[in-house]
């Protein structure tokens, strides 16, 4: 029998759902102890999951505990990861690692200091969806990668989202730290390590309504950019338009296009773990489908509406897959696949984006990490239950 790791979670909001649902499809976390600066919060998730609820400070301090699932909001992600590495826990954090570079590379050499594991969302890259998507452009079927498009455009949190005013803060704010982790760790994991980038902003509405719960219909102002249109150059040469935003009524993009020497392909949404990938190697041929509903991390999980509204009624939504990697890391003694060398490189072109965008010149990126390896399906049985 496989080890199960004790798992305390911090910040038990919206997404927590979603964590607690892993403890199903994945063999070796379960998820003990709950905390909230709101202890109210913690209280409802404790009745709910039938697990107890302490004070951040007790569960940091808890004997019990062997990682800390850090569900805050991106602007606590640091101090939480920061005090559960200080205090001896493994940390794995929803995304982004931190909203400042400074930031992110003092917890990952904290990790490195401490010897301990640090892990970071996204995970949608280990899904079949991407790693479809990877395996084929290892086989070089569309060959060389020139350019591409990536493309996430929505109007904005503020209609499902309770609580939706610190994605329009002033620091935190904003599409590129909002899905920007989401894109850049799958391109990465596609393309390699970034280079440089470039890019512009636009500013959509300046006041936002929340569409649902307690605060209804109250308006807030919008503290940040909310469009930013970026290019970035990555190290094995590849091109990619990046266009990110809170100000887009409807479109018809695809999420990810990719442009080689000898077709296009068109990635799934890297928001989700599943979807088909579809190739073209002559103008004017079908595209062919690659579907990967029948594999493990793409079989659909979701069959019904549920309350996060990027859920699509049938879709493969496997988010804990990260965690329940980097437990088998853990017992294995080996790097996990949502490690902080790539979390921090991502935090890096998140905010090169940000800076190219709003100075209008070109920005270097200054970290380098390792192109993630193929996440290998009898690696992913080991983990699954
Ligand atoms: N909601 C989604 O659909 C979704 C999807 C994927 C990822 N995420 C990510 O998950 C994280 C949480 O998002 P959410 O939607 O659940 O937010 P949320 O606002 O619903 O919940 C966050 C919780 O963290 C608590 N919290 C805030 N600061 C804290 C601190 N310093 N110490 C302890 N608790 C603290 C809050 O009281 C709240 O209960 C974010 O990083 C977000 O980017 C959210």
């Amino acid at each position: 029998m496989t080890k199960i790791f004790k798992v305390g979670l911090i910040g038990c909001g919206h997404i927590s759902e979603t964590y607690f649902r892993a403890e199903k499809y994945f063999n070796n976390i379960k998820i003990i102890k709950c905390a909230d600066i709101n202890h109210n919060n913690a209280l409802k998730c404790a009745k709910i999951y039938k697990i107890k609820a302490l004070t951040v400070q007790q569960l940091l301090k808890d004997k019990e505990i062997e990682i800390i699932l850090n569900l805050t909001i991106p602007k606590a992600h640091y101090k939480v990861a920061k005090q559960s590495l200080l205090n001896g826990k493994h940390i794995y954090s929803e995304k982004p690692l931190a909203i400042n570079f400074k930031d992110g590379k003092e917890l990952i050499n904290l990790a490195k200091k401490n010897k301990l594991y640090i892990g970071n969302a996204p995970d949608t890259f280990l899904g079949a969806g991407i790693q479809k998507s990877k395996e084929l452009l290892e086989k070089k079927i569309i060959g060389k990668i020139i350019l591409g498009n990536a493309v996430f455009a929505f109007p904005g949190v503020q209609s499902y989202h309770p609580n939706p005013e610190p994605w329009f803060a002033k620091k935190e704010g904003g599409p590129v730290i909002d899905m920007g982790p989401y894109y850049l760790t799958a391109l990465v994991n596609l393309l390699g390590p970034a280079k440089k980038v470039t890019g512009s902003i636009v500013n959509g509405k300046k006041t936002r309504t929340i569409g649902i719960g307690p605060k209804k219909n109250k308006k807030f102002k919008v503290k940040c950019p909310t469009s930013y249109l970026s290019t970035i150059t990555f190290h094995n040469g590849s091109v990619i338009h990046l266009t990110l935003s809170f100000d887009v009524i409807a479109h018809q993009n695809n999420h990810i296009e990719l442009y080689g020497d000898k077709g296009s392909m068109i990635v799934p949404d890297p928001n989700m773990f599943g979807g088909s990938v579809f190739v073209c190697k002559n103008l004017g041929k079908p595209w062919k489908e690659y579907k990967t509903n029948k594999l493990p991390l793409g079989r659909i999980n979701i069959r019904s509406q549920s309350s996060r509204a990027n859920e699509s009624p049938t879709n493969a939504n496997y988010r804990g897959a990260g965690l329940s990697e980097m437990a088998f890391s853990m017992l294995n003694k080996k790097n996990n696949m949502c490690n902080g060398e790539l979390s921090l490189h991502v935090l890096d072109i998140i905010k090169s984006i940000m800076h190219a965008c709003k100075s209008g010149k070109v920005k270097f990126i200054k970290t380098r990490c390792k192109k993630p390896k193929i996440f290998k399906i009898s690696d992913i049985k080991q983990i699954l239950n």
